[in-house]
């Protein structure tokens, strides 16, 4: 019998509700033992997010990040959970260098919209799909990208595409985006992962 190759220690950094951490979840769970990946922890700049009361629910350790601005504090806690891939989900504070150097090529981030449009400082939830409605584009859709030191700026490594419909709000534009981040994020972590493991 071939022994297994353990998945990837995957943290998940986050702010809100964890909606993306939780398709995460779910996607890693089906795939069982065939996953490359595995959240082993989650940690938010707010003791209140609902994603770490998701994260608890799972039995995956957690964190609150007092500092968002303190590099070497996180990465320390990144460190001391042996991490190996950092997928920022719904984390609304930039990364301090330090951390974006050293992880350079294993952390990575899911946006609203189709980067490199509608990214940058200032542009994150509602926001971003009022601009992309104001701009009478006929699409928008979701990116999975490399995070370096400034707001949505590193490599695309995968895109879903949505069409913006007749009549659309920036609420319902909101929820056919974040339906396709739920596709999109779970299966491109994987496939990461996939690549990341072999040069473990
Ligand atoms: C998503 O639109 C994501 O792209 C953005 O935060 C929203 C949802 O967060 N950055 P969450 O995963 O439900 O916490």
């Amino acid at each position: 019998m071939t022994e297994r190759i353990p998945p990837l220690r995957v943290a998940v950094l986050a702010s809100g509700g964890g909606s993306n951490l939780q398709a995460i979840l779910d996607y890693l769970a089906r795939l069982g033992a065939a996953s490359a990946a595995r959240v082993t922890f989650v940690a938010a700049n707010r003791a209140g997010a609902g994603a770490l009361e998701k994260a608890r629910a799972a039995g995956i350790a957690t964190a609150v990040i007092a500092d968002p601005a303190d590099g070497p504090a996180l990465l320390r806690l990144l460190e001391s959970h042996r991490v190996e891939l950092v997928a920022l989900a719904g984390y609304l504070r930039l990364v301090p260098s330090e951390v974006t150097a050293r992880w350079r090529g294993r952390i990575v981030n899911i946006h609203p919209a189709l980067l490199p449009k509608f990214g940058g400082t200032g542009m994150y939830g509602r926001r971003v799909h009022e601009a992309v409605l104001a701009a009478g584009e006929p699409e928008s859709g979701a990116t999975v990208h490399h995070v370096d030191d400034a707001f949505d700026c590193g490599a695309i490594i995968a895109q879903e595409r949505v069409p913006v419909e007749p009549g659309d709000t920036a609420d319902s534009l909101a929820a056919r985006v974040l339906a396709a981040e739920h596709r999109l994020y779970p299966r491109t972590l994987d496939a990461l992962a996939r690549q990341l493991i072999t040069s473990r």
